[in-house]
């Protein structure tokens, strides 16, 4: 009897094991591929209403021909591209600022 009762549970404890293993493991991946900072502010910010993955204003490659510097510049309207400064003033804190700078300046 006892060793009937063993030879069921033991199926069923491997079961529930591997479903919280399963349970748990999305998450744990997700935060390790998480966004970075930078992409996440580009989000909330949603600059990707104007700069599109693919469209006319996308800014990958960006990096290449922008310094750091000059990003952060021009999305604070101190800098423009042929006498027009950015549509939009960054409105958001300093360490919001750098992030996105510093993942702009990385889109190579
Ligand atoms: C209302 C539309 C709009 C929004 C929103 C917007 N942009 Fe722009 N952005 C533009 C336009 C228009 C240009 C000018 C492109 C040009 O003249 O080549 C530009 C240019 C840029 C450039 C320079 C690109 C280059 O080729 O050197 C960067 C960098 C940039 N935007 C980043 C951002 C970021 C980051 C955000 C979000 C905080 C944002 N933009 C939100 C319209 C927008």
């Amino acid at each position: 009897m006892q060793r009937q009762l063993r030879a069921m549970t033991t199926p069923c404890f491997a079961v529930l094991l591997l479903a919280l293993a399963w349970g748990c493991a999305p998450g744990a991946t997700a935060h390790a591929e998480g966004k970075s900072d930078g992409a996440k502010v580009y989000q909330e910010k949603k600059c990707a209403r104007c700069h599109k993955d693919g469209g006319k204003r996308d800014l990958k490659g960006v990096g290449k021909r922008r310094s750091a510097k000059w990003l952060k510049a021009y999305l604070q309207q101190q800098e423009s591209i042929d006498g027009k400064k950015h549509k939009k003033k960054f409105k958001g804190t300093d360490a919001e600022l750098e992030a996105l700078v510093k993942w702009l300046a990385a889109q190579k």
